[in-house]
């Protein structure tokens, strides 16, 4: 696995720099951050859990990865799980086992020991809460009512509400604090058990034993000691060495809990401001952000999708992007690129730079639409309405554009793109002011365009 060709050298990199994704999550960030981690000393997870998959094909191998970061197929390299991620510690151990037995060298993965973590009761309050929220929909869904969220079930939601509830909640750190472990355990098992017996199925496993848990926890302890540290603390010297670090960020913007499509949102800070709270580094230490944007849209889950397209193209885009989710298996919704949607992404996360993923998917559709406003009562707007409720009832007004034929898979120069799809790319720089400077035509490292 060796390091791609040059592209960080071709773009203007900072010393603190991150990749997020502009739309609902998906957007292919786990291959550019797997191309810009050669260039960096670490590469750092600061929001979400194992709810997100970033998907890495190297030398023609895929890796899907939900925990660790992109950045451990660079050998050498740092790989921070920083302390505002929700670890799911049988779900960690899976994937470094995973990944060693694939023969990638994990000795570089650094786990705060003060994440949060993700225990067994609150996988199961995450799908005992989604039947819930589905049965009370029987009879019909309507737009814009409360209806189940279509979480991942990984328990991210349960898990960030115990942290800030506090009294229950259990941090790596704790797994080697037998004492205070066995304190939090008992209060946890004990609300747990009251609060989701009178929902679960006779037979589901809502009665949690304090002790049961305290033995599995004290083997995650074990193997996951030697990795904890005060990432935070690390993360600052590394800084303050002069030292590189990517943030790699999960899920993405439109899922935001405060800037997303709420409530159809993940529990997490998942654009750029979730740097701070998530990993302990102040705002202005931020260099660069690179906004991954897809060439059209995807979405998992409920909530509104303005774009959303339900004829045959949906499915032709489907396949060819192999559009099912990483971590679930869901097949994706699909639609046309949201401009509208994508300006306020870069507003939210001061982007510098697009990087547009997927762009040869498009290939063979007669003709390409871009939605450039929405039209909410009638009226047109190019302002994004972060509220489900609201965004529901807004209309895309498309642009309609020339689709091309051409495969792109072997592009590598911007100049040899077809007319049709430097139109595409121009667009979005024009409705975003935002410059374009990676382009990916395929999944392998290889597949890139330096713009
Ligand atoms: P949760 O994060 O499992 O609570 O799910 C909340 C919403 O975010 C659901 O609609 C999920 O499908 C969506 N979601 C969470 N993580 C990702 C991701 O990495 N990609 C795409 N959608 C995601």
């Amino acid at each position: 696995m060796h390091a791609p060709s040059g592209v960080s050298e071709r773009i203007a990199l900072g010393r603190c720099n991150a990749v997020v994704g502009l739309q609902w999550g998906d957007e292919g960030k786990g291959k550019y951050v797997d191309l810009l981690a050669g260039s960096h000393d670490a590469v750092v997870r600061y929001n979400g859990g194992a709810n997100a998959g970033h998907s890495v094909v190297v030398g023609g191998e895929r890796f899907s990865l939900h925990l660790v970061p992109s950045g451990i197929l660079s050998p050498g390299r740092l790989s921070v799980i920083a302390n505002g991620v929700v670890v799911d510690p049988e779900t960690l151990i899976a994937e470094l086992d995973g990944l060693r037995g694939r023969g990638v060298d994990t000795s570089g993965l650094v786990l705060s020991d003060r994440a949060h973590l993700v225990m067994p009761y609150h996988k199961v309050e995450d799908a005992l809460r989604e039947e819930l929220l589905r049965t009370m929909r029987q009879g019909g869904p309507e737009e814009g009512r409360l209806t189940e969220i279509g979480t991942t079930r990984r328990g991210i939601g349960p898990a960030y509400a115990d942290k800030v509830l506090r009294t229950a909640a259990i941090r790596t750190g704790d797994l080697l604090r037998p004492e205070v472990l066995r304190e939090r355990l008992e209060l946890a098992c004990w609300a747990k058990s009251a609060m989701l017996a009178p929902l679960g199925d006779p037979g589901s496993p809502t009665r949690f034993d304090a002790k049961e848990l305290a033995a599995k926890a004290s083997s995650w302890g074990s193997r996951l000691a030697p990795m904890m540290r005060d990432t935070t603390c690390l993360l600052h010297s590394l800084l303050a060495q002069g030292r590189r670090v990517l943030f790699e960020g999960a899920n993405g913007t439109l899922l935001d809990v405060d800037h997303g499509t709420y409530p159809f949102v993940t529990a997490s800070s998942t654009g750029v401001g979730g740097i701070g709270p998530g990993a302990g580094i102040p705002p202005r230490a931020l260099e660069t952000v690179i906004g991954v944007v897809k060439a059209y849209s995807t979405r998992v889950g409920g909530g509104p999708m303005p774009t959303e397209l339900h004829d045959p193209r949906a499915q032709y885009i489907r396949e060819r992007g192999r559009e099912y989710g990483t971590t679930t298996g869901r097949p994706r919704r699909v639609g046309w690129l949201d401009l509208v949607a994508v300006r306020y992404a870069c507003m939210i996360n001061g982007v510098s730079m697009l990087a547009v993923t997927l762009l040869d998917v498009l290939a063979g559709l007669d003709e390409l639409e871009v939605c450039t406003h929405h039209e909410i009562d009638g009226e047109r707007t190019d302002r994004f309405i972060p509220d489900a409720t609201d965004l529901a009832r807004a209309r895309p007004v498309y642009a309609r554009l020339p689709g091309f034929k051409a495969d792109l898979g072997g592009v590598r120069q911007l100049s040899d793109l077809p007319a049709e799809a430097r139109r595409y790319l121009d667009l979005v720089q024009e409705a975003t002011q935002v410059r374009v400077g990676l382009v990916s035509v395929g999944p392998g490292r290889e597949q890139t365009i330096v713009a």
